[in-house]
């Protein structure tokens, strides 16, 4: 049985993975803190994109550049000027609203505004007679265009001089960093330089919990190739995408394409595809892959001065590469993945909540627990201390052990070891696999490899 988005913000909150930020003083309207559960998952997440599209990939390198740049970097990649969502006011409610979004949702998203003009917008509203889902009335304002870069200003003075930006993509960063890392990397294009780290917008309708916020995580590689190449890596890139996403788990029944339209893409933009997810409240868009061809680049060389070309060492060719861009925002993917993996089961009748992760992504890989506090927990102890070291791992003494493990289940844990009589005895442990419960006897000393051979993607 799968749970609705009101269930899964709660079952963050009663287990530790994602808690309302600053909640005493009333919270900020969606800034969410992750939990030490919730920081566990994420990072797994991050570590498994990391794997995959850093070290694993012979093409690829990392980076983790600064969030605050030189704010002609935002000037010249179009962002001061055209990083803007289209807004409408009710005029009679005075309710403001995404006009984009309100035709997305007037058409059960059929229809996206994206590239758009606010003529095309505004004329689209009136045509189809959009109604405001606040009051029902159809007298709107002309929409106007607001920015998305948070300011802030650097230094002790406000002044205009000192103004910076907080990032609104990662991506920027990995553009002002193409030359060192290709020279310093030696790397021959093709390649790709990926990173992860805190993105910021000041959108305009956050909501639906962790998938639209302020502030938020994004995985981005920008790879660069040779541009009569650019459609074939392109089509590369979506597969290995939608791979990656069903080798972390996601039902592919929940995953789906949506190739951007002609007319929906960016002017400099040749192909987009999203990958979108179905969560609880209908299709979204989860990770976004782009052919932004030689634009990034080139206006970062026209507007810096600085040669930004890359020389071709066999055949003395110098060009601006093109640029694919897989870019996936690691909150969206976390909420996907609860999404999908958190399950009711009945077992004799019983409900029992289970996190069917990947042993992989789990927050803690093994629960140890002592059958009976009293005789059992000096070597649960001793076990827990040697297992630790090498995974996450959990100990809880509390309650029956029917208790412990329905708790265990809960939070996703894949292998929970029972410590009793026969561990004193005979040095041997009962493992119970989370999703078939099913227990089996092992040695003390073979349960290190046993987890190691089955946490691995
Ligand atoms: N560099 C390209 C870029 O930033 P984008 O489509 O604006 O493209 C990429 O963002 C991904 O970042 C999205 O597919 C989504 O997963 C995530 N993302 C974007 N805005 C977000 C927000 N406000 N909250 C959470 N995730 C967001």
């Amino acid at each position: 049985m799968k749970l609705s988005m009101e269930e899964i913000v709660n079952y963050c909150k009663q287990y530790g993975f994602i808690f309302q930020s600053s909640e005493i003083y009333g919270g900020l309207s969606n800034t969410w803190d992750y939990g030490p559960l919730g920081k566990e998952l994420k990072e797994n997440i991050r570590q498994a994109w990391w794997n995959k599209f850093i070290r694993e990939n012979p093409y690829n390198y990392g980076l983790d550049s600064a969030i605050l740049m030189n704010p002609e970097v935002w000037v010249a990649s179009g962002h001061v000027t055209n990083f803007a969502d289209p807004l409408i006011d009710c005029k009679k409610c005075k309710m403001r609203h995404r006009a984009d979004k309100l035709i997305e949702e007037f058409t059960n998203g059929q229809e996206t505004a994206d590239g758009w003009s606010n003529e095309k917008i505004e004329e689209y509203i009136k045509v189809q007679g959009i109604k405001c889902p606040n009051c029902n009335s159809q007298d709107f304002t002309p929409i106007r265009k607001f920015n998305l870069l948070f300011e802030t200003h650097q230094g002790v003075t406000e002044e205009a001089k000192s103004k910076v930006y907080l990032r609104g993509e990662t991506a920027q960063g990995i553009f002002m960093n193409f030359l060192n890392v290709q020279r310093t990397m030696r790397a021959k294009v093709p390649f790709g330089i990926g990173q992860t780290g805190k993105s910021f917008r000041n959108e305009i309708t956050p909501g639906n919990f962790i998938f639209r916020t302020r502030e938020f995580e994004q995985m981005e590689l920008e790879f660069f190739c040779k541009p009569s190449t650019d459609l074939e890596w392109f089509g590369y890139w979506k597969s290995f995408c939608m791979n990656f996403l069903k080798d972390l788990g996601l039902k592919k029944d929940n995953l789906r394409f949506r190739d951007h339209k002609k007319e929906e893409l960016s002017f400099y933009s040749k192909a987009t595809s999203d990958i979108e997810y179905l969560y609880p409240m209908g299709w979204g868009e989860l990770w976004g892959i782009a052919d932004r061809t030689d634009y990034d680049l080139s206006v970062h060389e026209n507007h810096s001065k600085h040669e930004l070309k890359y020389l071709d060492p066999e055949t003395n060719e110098k060009y601006i590469p093109y640029v694919i861009e897989p870019s996936v925002g690691l909150d969206r993917l976390f909420l996907a993945l609860l999404c999908d993996a958190l399950e009711k089961d009945l077992i004799n009748d019983e409900e029992r909540l289970v996190l069917k992760l990947k042993p992989a992504l789990a927050p803690y890989k093994v629960v140890v627990l002592p059958l009976m506090k009293k005789y059992h927990s000096e070597k649960a102890l001793e076990i827990y201390a040697m297992l630790s070291k090498y995974f996450p791992c959990s100990y809880d003494d509390a309650g029956s052990i029917g208790k412990r493990y329905r708790r265990s289940d809960a939070i996703g844990t894949p292998f929970a070891i029972t410590i009793d009589d026969n561990t004193l005895k005979e040095n041997v442990v009962t493992l119970r696999d989370r999703d078939t419960m099913q227990q089996i006897t092992i040695p003390v000393n073979e349960i290190n490899d046993y987890v190691k051979d089955n946490i691995i993607l």
